[in-house]
């Protein structure tokens, strides 16, 4: 029988018994057609009064997420998994567990419905119906700039912010504005792929320079310098994708040396800066005339939201935009209202706390039963690079954890030359909303890792 679990106790027990209701069939806890408790009975077991449950099933009839069926009952209604962030990890979910993408399966919907529902009802917004500033309406720029304010940069001019679809969309309009085909941009020997894709695209040539623990080491890119026309440099100073790694403000500022003197536009993509709370300066930060400072809601909070806030340097602004321009026109003012509410009542906050808790929590998980392994993984990272043991290559290994049902990421789709790669996955740690499906796919991982590769495994 369902009950109701985590009541927010400062609201009304009915709104909260339907918050409840909500969340269960975000999380997947409940399914379309899954039959409600008779309110008699719900009633008496969590021991409230009938009105409430009455009420508490009234409120969730009017959100749409149930529907009484005469004379048999309370059904949860087939629609309401629709509005699911976790849509595409729901369709899996019957046969496969997900530690491929890196998605925020965890995050609580509630905040955010409540805040669709605001926007639903404020009438008098008819701006964000419309075609609006190519770089968004002001006031969403405004609360971009005072949200940016905490990662570092100073005396942010709000002309030098934009909006746009998400972080893929920033770095397309980077790609196509400010660099040429043929350009070369320097990266970290493994990099998010969708970069490597978008240059690729761009018919611009990626090299990789060297790293270690803290990144990428500055002498190392200051020698590419001298030995070709680089044009840029991509970054993720302060969670890279894959291996998780944090760069040290020492490590920031010397690198921000050899950027300004070979005058290189970083690319600084923060789209994980949202689960980190300490604020980490931005490398930006220390390059105000050299960079594009991105940083996208979609990894940490809703990817629907399809909204990041990007800096860009003077210089550069107009080329920017006009990308933007020549691709999407705008971001969504929409969703960038939805956001801006979010940010405005502090929602954000209560979302990042959860966030927070709820990967830690997952991190220690993973940690426990995979401590035989070789792992690397930081404070708030919704993932985790496993050097796999010896004997497993990593598409070998990919392909043995699809058999038994997961999915992993191999080194070699983050590897910017097609020279060699390491033997390690990425395991995300975010994206399977259920806990005990998680652990079973863990378990599942380790006991796979302990084993050889099969004689199959290895020819294919
Ligand atoms: C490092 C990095 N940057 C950007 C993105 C894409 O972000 P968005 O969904 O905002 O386009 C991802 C998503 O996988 C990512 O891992």
């Amino acid at each position: 029988m369902w009950l109701p679990k985590q009541i927010n106790t400062n609201i009304a027990l009915y709104k909260a018994i339907a918050d409840a209701l909500e969340r269960d069939i975000h999380t997947g806890k409940l399914k379309s057609n899954d039959r409600l408790p008779p309110q008699r009975q719900l009633a008496e077991t969590i021991g409230v009064n009938l009105t409430t449950i009455t009420r508490a099933y009234g409120e969730a009839n009017q959100r749409g997420l149930i529907e009484t069926r005469k004379g048999d009952g309370t059904y949860i209604k087939a629609r309401s998994t629709a509005y699911n962030a976790n849509a595409s990890t729901q369709t899996l979910q019957s046969t496969l567990i997900d530690f491929g993408f890196v998605n925020p399966g965890i995050a609580d919907l509630t905040p955010l419905l409540k805040t669709i529902r605001q926007v639903g009802d404020a009438t008098e917004l008819m701006d964000i119906y419309h075609y609006v500033d190519s770089a968004g309406l002001h006031r969403h720029r405004q609360t971009a700039a005072n949200w940016l304010s905490q990662y570092g940069f100073r005396n942010i001019n709000i002309n030098q912010i934009i909006l746009t679809g998400g972080a893929m969309n920033a770095i397309h309009c980077t790609l196509l504005g400010l660099f040429q085909p043929g350009d070369i941009i320097a990266a970290d020997p493994l990099t998010f792929p969708g970069f490597i894709n978008a240059a690729k695209l761009c018919g611009i040539q990626l090299i990789a320079i060297s790293s270690d623990d803290e990144g990428m080491l500055p002498n190392a890119l200051a020698q590419a310098c001298v030995k070709q026309q680089i044009k840029g440099v991509y970054l993720m100073p302060n969670m890279q994708n894959p291996t998780s790694t944090c760069m040290s403000d020492q490590r920031k500022q010397q690198l921000a040396e050899v950027i300004r003197s070979a005058d290189l536009r970083l690319i600084e993509d923060d789209v994980f800066a949202f689960t980190n709370l300490e604020s980490t300066t931005a490398l930006s930060a220390l390059l105000p005339q050299n960079s594009i400072y991105i940083c996208s809601f979609s990894k940490t909070l809703y990817p629907g939201l399809r909204i990041a806030y990007v800096k860009v340097s003077e210089r550069d602004c107009n080329a920017f935009l006009n990308a933007l321009v020549h691709t999407v026109w705008m971001a969504s003012p929409l969703n960038a209202e939805i956001l801006s509410r979010m940010i405005e009542n502090s929602d954000i906050h209560k979302v990042a706390v959860s966030i927070r808790a709820a990967i830690s929590a997952r991190q220690q998980m993973a940690r426990s039963h995979l401590e035989d392994f070789e792992l690397s993984i930081n404070r708030e990272s919704m993932f985790l690079w496993l050097t796999l043991p010896e004997g497993w290559y990593a598409d070998t290994f990919e392909n043995a954890a699809l058999r038994v049902g997961i999915r992993v990421i191999g080194a070699k789709k983050f590897n910017v030359d097609s020279g060699s790669c390491p033997n390690a996955i990425r395991i995300a740690l975010t994206t399977e909303p259920d806990d005990e499906r998680f652990q079973q796919g863990i378990l599942k991982l380790s006991a796979l890792l302990h084993q050889s590769p099969s004689l199959a495994d290895a020819v294919m």
